[in-house]
């Protein structure tokens, strides 16, 4: 008999039956006639419940089923009279696939902390919690390229190798085959890369964008998505060394029609959440965000908030407010400050644009005003920043001077100034932290509960 997924089990139309099922026990209980086992195979949330006659079954047979064992049953589905569930499968055969010894197996039946199950990573995908966390995960992913595809986008592959610093931040990870004991060297000490794997010091990612513009300014819109790396010492709950980001760049765009694109993007990836993942978001909701489900409505019908960072400066310094930081014009927004304008000022997400030309990184394109430049960050409750792009400086003049200015190795830049020298094009473009978007959807709190196996300053197990 083929095996149905337990997702399907519950679909109408199979009552009456005879099914086979695959799976994890939760749980099980009962007495000498009759035992009960919860099995959940991962396909949903829910468990199917599994009633064993103990006229069939021996003792003997079921002693191995226990929680975290794995089971395959054959079986009548049949309707339940028990409350909590729909059907139930009178079990026929048993087959027992592997035993988890009771005495060790860590994910016993009570409710385990979040940090206990961190440290568990490599079997916290078999509890709820996780199981609904990587179940929205991967529809969100699925509706980013359902998003970009369906408006004629194409997904780019950027490079993870790259000797170019996009932020400018200098937190790149070295990707080297050097010995590191015993590094060639120059005549005045410092090491000789041109011995090196790539011939010159080469790093991972920190972002596609610059390949990402190249891209644009052929394909006319693109998108990617793929994984990026920090190397910042940041032990936060909204930080990771490596994330994934999504980063649209579309030619012939300004800063209105990207902020346009940003806001329709996340109203849609919330949306198909909601349409498609509602039992993990009940459970989410029940388990730890009373609130989940009502804040997601909340952002897909509200009109984000458009304002300039002056003017949120401004609200800020008027709000009487003591924040940790102090905020003036020039300083670079915490997370306090932005969660200050979007959950107790407007109470909605706020896109704050045109920052300082000081605190944002070299591609963005500088207005008249010398001062600012046309950058956009989308803060969002609970999260703070989710998403941070611009328009791009598109005369090659301004850009090279603007490289100059902060000593970016010229050397490295050629082929994006290129760009700008060959059919130069107004394009913008932003990058949306994946798990950022995983932690607004799904209400978990630390950004370390919403990628399979995190990776942060001093952890890099699993
Ligand atoms: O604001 P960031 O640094 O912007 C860029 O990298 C641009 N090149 C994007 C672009 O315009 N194409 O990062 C973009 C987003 C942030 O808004 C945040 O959501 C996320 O990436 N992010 C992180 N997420 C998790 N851990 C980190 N350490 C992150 N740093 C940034
Ligand atoms: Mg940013």
């Amino acid at each position: 008999m083929k095996r149905t997924k337990i997702v399907d089990i519950f679909a109408p139309g199979l009552i009456g039956s005879d099914v086979s099922v695959m799976g994890w026990v939760r749980t099980r209980r009962g007495n000498k006639h009759v035992q009960f086992v919860a099995l959940n195979d991962g396909s949903t949330i829910r468990n199917i419940q599994i009633v064993f006659d103990m006229q069939r079954f021996s003792e003997d047979q079921l002693r191995p089923v226990t929680t975290g064992s794995s089971i395959h049953v054959t079986g009548k589905l049949v309707e339940s009279m028990g409350k909590g569930q729909t059907c139930e499968i009178q079990a026929e055969t048993l087959e027992i696939f592997g035993t988890a010894d009771p005495e060790i197996y860590p994910l016993q039946k009570k409710g385990h902390t979040l940090e206990f199950l961190r440290e568990k990573a490599h079997l916290r995908p078999r509890t709820n919690t996780f199981g609904a966390v990587l179940r929205v995960r991967s529809a969100l992913a699925f509706a980013i390229h359902k998003f970009f595809q369906e408006r004629g986008f194409f997904y780019l592959h950027t490079p993870l190798i790259t000797a170019s610093d996009c932020e400018g931040a200098g937190a790149m990870f070295q990707v080297t085959t050097l010995d590191l004991n015993n590094p060639p060297r120059l005549e005045d000490g410092s090491v000789d890369y041109s011995s090196d794997f790539f011939g010159k010091p080469a790093a991972l990612t920190v972002s596609g964008q610059l390949e990402g513009e190249l891209g644009a300014t052929a394909l006319g819109a693109i998108y990617t998505f793929g994984p990026t790396f920090r190397a910042e010492n940041s032990n936060t709950p909204r930080h990771l060394s490596e994330f994934w980001m999504i980063e649209p760049e579309i030619a012939f765009y300004d800063i209105t029609d990207n902020m346009d694109l940003a806001e329709d993007f996340i109203k849609y990836c919330v949306s198909y959440a909601l349409d498609n993942c509602r039992d993990d978001l009940e459970f989410l909701q029940q388990m730890y965000d009373p609130e989940l489900i009502s804040r997601l409505e909340e952002v897909v019908k509200s009109e984000f908030v458009r304002l300039t960072y002056t003017e949120g400066v401004e609200i800020l310094k008027n709000s009487g407010r003591k924040f940790e930081f102090p905020v003036d014009w020039g300083t670079d927004l915490q997370s306090e400050h932005e969660r200050y304008l979007v959950e107790e000022h407007f109470k909605r997400p706020v896109i704050l644009t045109d920052y300082p030309k000081e605190i944002k990184a070299f591609y963005m394109k500088q207005n008249e005003d010398g001062r600012t430049v046309r950058a956009m960050d989308v803060l969002f409750p609970k999260i703070g920043e989710i998403i941070g792009g611009s328009e791009r400086e598109a005369d090659y003049d301004k850009l090279q001077q603007r490289i100059e200015q902060l000593n970016i190795p010229m050397k490295d830049m050629w082929w994006y100034l290129d760009t700008r020298r060959f059919g130069t094009v107004p394009h913008s473009g932003f990058g949306l932290g994946f798990e950022r978007l995983v932690l607004f959807v799904t209400g978990m709190t630390n950004i370390r509960d919403v990628i399979p196996f995190p990776r942060t300053p001093g952890n890099a197990e699993f």
